[in-house]
């Protein structure tokens, strides 16, 4: 370190005795061309006025050279092509000239002969007339960058760079308004409303002239035209530290930060101030029909569901419909629409029709009915329909607004004949997961049925059923279809490979006809103690828990005393094999992901869906990987459903040892923070890639929850992944939720929604208590 050091000083060295030979006044006929004298440099050497170099081209303007990592400040015609290595540019009295000539000239507004240039060591280019006045600044047309000494004046705006590398003029603007207000826009919206704007000072009418100020000190201010401060978005540096100098710029992701840098330090820019810390913030980061979501503080765009990128890796070119989606507009016997949630988001008001409805669910009706429709809003009773594309999309955990997206999904006719010959002259090997997860762990028992008792009108189910019987529906299809019974002889073909056996059911390989989708079929062997209404109502309920988190539930049949089900292919095992026994360790960044995605999934069982549900038996192998090694929550079998108005439950105990809460066993009234407790295990196993119990390690190492909280004690939470590579921070962060989430008091325990924010990074995480430190006042 001490040698960067001294490399550094060593380096602004040069560049001193370099500007000491260098003209500090310029006069008209001197040059630069991009490969020698390619700038005129300030006289302290820190600032330089010329060429730099941008992709494979050059561009004119002023770079902060006195230091390690070159930055560029200002930019002269920032949207103008690059020149090559043979341009030249020429200070003449009228200004400066770039040849081969490029766009617009460099400088406007010359009224008398220049007499000479300078570049100052505020980082200003001056040009001056034969009578020392200025007769034109960089100044006073600056691009993304304040620094010390230079206002944005009343009219004036920043424009954020395209991007780190490319300096043209990018998505995001900062607007001095005349009004005296400090506000930030996407760069493409002209009429400046409020409903465009994503940061504001809130300083309009207070004053005339408003002049954003950014001062040596790193004091930014807006000063009004009578000199007085209205308001200080910083207070100021410390005026001793005279090694520290600040800039300002609006950045290439739509915040405007206060940067300061000091030599003595660590000869890095360091971020002193920033308009936002949601990376989210800025509207319009991501392009249409996306939204954005923050993680691990990095903002990342997601599309509609039905939608695709339209370039992928460019965030802000938004996302288009897919192909089978785009028939939505023409409504046909092969297609029909669907709408599909999208939960906590947060977009753009652009209705043309608002209704009061209390219920999404008619909702969504209303969307569908309508032609014009193709996405409907919903929020705290009002149903807002509206045309794509959706803009300013956001994912906001903290409101319940719901956007409904209308999709087109496909009726292909069923050919089930020609497929279930054409499946067996392929000799498909099917393995079933569930199945996989029966045999490794005889003790899951198949419980006949969910309960469920919901009784709201499910109109999704009941458009399907108007729809021909034979219809399979595709990947975005929302609810469980009804199957005939001989169809799913066929479909396993008579039951054939058993994979799977329970106390009330068997699991049986399958795969459906059209598609040729591998399914299992769980037929359940007596008839269920609910009967034939809570059979039916429960497929309904679990048609409406959709979520990419969960298996899902493709289709049932009711037949009599004959009760299948047909879930979805799951082919990497389940998370337990996964995580304990699969030849290759999955990396961490592979784990966190998987952790996150169950988070999500709980999340929306305790917090999204119409009903509560508690799942009551989470565990490794209760959690499924499918083909992209996504997991999802399978085996509702010991769940609860809460009514609307319930929060609590009281029940024989359920689960599994090792993973159930200990209100379990304290004849305390169950909540969602029951799960929340196993989530927490199964984390702590997902960080450190083993079971909970394991009585073949030492006996003070057996219990994982006790040995980490042992470890986190003691600072030595490193041993509980040896040489591992891992994200360090990311890893403490997991430890410390697993801690939460564990605390035998369950009130201690956060939220599913707090988990995942602090799972994503996006919020602080206090330190955990000692998770059975309560346990002597119960
Ligand atoms: C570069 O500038 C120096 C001094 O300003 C001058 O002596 C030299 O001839 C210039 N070189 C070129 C290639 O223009
Ligand atoms: C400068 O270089 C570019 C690309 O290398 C070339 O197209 C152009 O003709 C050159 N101009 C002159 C004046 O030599
Ligand atoms: C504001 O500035 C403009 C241009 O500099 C000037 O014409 C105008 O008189 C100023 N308004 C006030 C109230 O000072
Ligand atoms: C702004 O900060 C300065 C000190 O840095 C203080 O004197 C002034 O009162 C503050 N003004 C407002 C409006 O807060
Ligand atoms: C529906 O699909 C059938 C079979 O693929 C095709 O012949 C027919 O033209 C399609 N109808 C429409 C309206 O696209």
């Amino acid at each position: 370190m001490a040698f960067l050091v001294a490399c550094l000083l060593a380096f602004a060295f040069i560049l001193n005795a370099e500007a000491q030979s260098a003209p500090s006044n310029i006069s008209p006929g001197s040059s630069l061309t991009p490969n020698s004298n390619s700038s005129w440099l300030s006289s302290s050497g820190v600032y330089a006025f010329g060429f730099y170099k941008q992709g494979d081209g050059y561009a004119v303007g002023i770079v902060l050279a006195g230091m390690p990592e070159k930055t560029v400040v200002w930019t002269a015609n920032r949207d103008d092509p690059l020149v090559s290595d043979n341009a030249t540019l020429l200070l003449t009295a009228d200004g400066l000239s770039l040849q081969p000539t490029q766009g617009k000239p460099l400088v406007t507004s010359i009224t008398q002969a220049v007499f000479s240039a300078s570049m100052l060591d505020s980082g200003n280019f001056v040009l001056y007339n034969s009578d020392q006045e200025i007769e034109w600044q960089s100044f006073d047309s600056p691009t993304d960058t304040l620094l010390p000494n230079q206002t944005l004046r009343a009219g004036e705006e920043l424009y954020s760079a395209k991007s780190k590398t490319n300096s043209s003029t990018g998505i995001f603007r900062l607007s001095m308004q005349r009004d005296g207000n400090l506000v930030q826009y996407p760069v493409a919206t002209t009429a400046a409303t409020t409903d465009d704007a994503y940061y504001a000072t809130g300083t309009y009418l207070r004053g005339d002239n408003v002049t954003l100020h950014l001062d040596a000190d790193g004091h930014l201010y807006l000063v009004n035209n009578t000199g007085f401060t209205i308001f200080n978005l910083t207070k100021g540096g410390d005026p001793a530290d005279q090694g520290k100098s600040y800039l300002m710029r609006l950045d290439v992701d739509g915040i405007f930060r206060l940067y300061s840098y000091s030599l003595k330090q660590n000869g890095n820019w360091s971020i002193e101030w920033e308009s936002s810390l949601d990376q989210c913030n800025p509207l319009g980061l991501c392009g249409y029909n996306s939204y954005c979501v923050t993680m691990d503080l990095e903002a990342e765009c997601k599309c509609l569901p039905g939608f695709e990128p339209i370039t992928p890796g460019d965030q802000t070119s938004g996302c288009g419909r897919n192909m089978v989606a785009d028939v939505c507009n023409s409504e046909n016997e092969n297609f029909t629409c669907i709408m599909q949630e999208l939960p906590n988001t947060r977009w753009k008001n652009y209705a043309y029709m608002t209704l009061s409805l209390s219920d999404k669910e008619e909702c969504n009706k209303a969307c569908l009915e309508d032609c014009n429709c193709e996405a409907a809003l919903f929020a705290d009773g009002s149903c807002r329909k509206q045309r794509l594309p959706l803009t300013y999309g956001k994912r906001k955990l903290d409101t319940s607004n719901s956007a409904f997206i209308k999709v087109g999904i496909s009726k292909t006719p069923a050919t089930d004949d020609f497929l279930i010959e054409g499946s067996k002259k392929n000799g498909r090997v099917v393995v079933l997961i569930l199945g996989v997860s029966f045999t490794a762990f005889g003790t899951i028992l198949l419980v006949s049925s969910v309960i469920a008792v919901w009784k709201h009108k499910v109109w999704g189910y009941k458009r399907m059923n108007q729809l021909n019987g034979d219809v399979e529906w595709n990947e975005e299809d929302v609810a469980p279809r009804p199957y005939a019974y001989e169809q799913l002889e066929k479909m396993t073909d008579n039951f054939k490979e058993e994979v799977g056996r329970g106390a009330s059911a068997t699991v049986y390989k399958g795969v459906m006809l059209s598609s040729q989708r591998l399914v299992a079929v769980k037929k359940l062997d007596k008839v269920a103690a609910e009967g034939e209404k809570e059979f039916q109502t429960e497929m309904k309920v679990i048609g409406k828990t959709h979520h990419r988190s969960l298996v899902r539930l493709l289709g049932y049949c009711l037949d009599g005393p004959k009760k299948l089900l047909v879930y979805e292919y799951m082919s990497n095992g389940s998370l337990a094999d996964i995580l304990f026994k699969h030849e290759r360790k999955l990396y961490w960044e592979e784990r966190m992901g998987i952790a996150r995605n169950i988070a999500r999934g709980f999340l929306y069982m305790h917090e999204e869906c119409d009903t509560q549900i508690i799942h009551c038996d989470i565990k490794p192998q209760n959690i499924l990987m499918d083909e992209n090694m996504c997991p999802k929550i399978s085996d509702f079998g010991l769940a609860k459903l809460l009514q609307q108005d319930q929060t609590r439950t009281t029940t024989g105990i359920r689960g599994t040892k090792g993973y159930v809460a200990p209100e379990w066993h304290r004849k305390m009234p169950i909540t969602v923070k029951a799960d929340v407790y196993s989530f927490g295990i199964v984390l702590l196993e997902i960080v450190c890639c083993r079971r909970n119990v394991d009585w073949s390690l030492p006996q003070e190492e057996a219990i994982l929850d006790e040995l980490v909280y042992h470890y986190f004690e003691s600072g030595e939470l490193s041993k509980l992944v040896r040489d591992e590579d891992i994200n360090r921070r990311q890893f403490e962060r997991a430890i410390k939720v697993g801690l939460w989430c564990i605390q035998d008091e369950p009130s201690l325990r956060p939220s599913m929604k707090k988990v995942l924010l602090m799972l994503e990074g996006t919020v602080d995480i206090r330190v955990p208590p000692n998770p059975s430190s309560f346990l002597s006042t119960i």
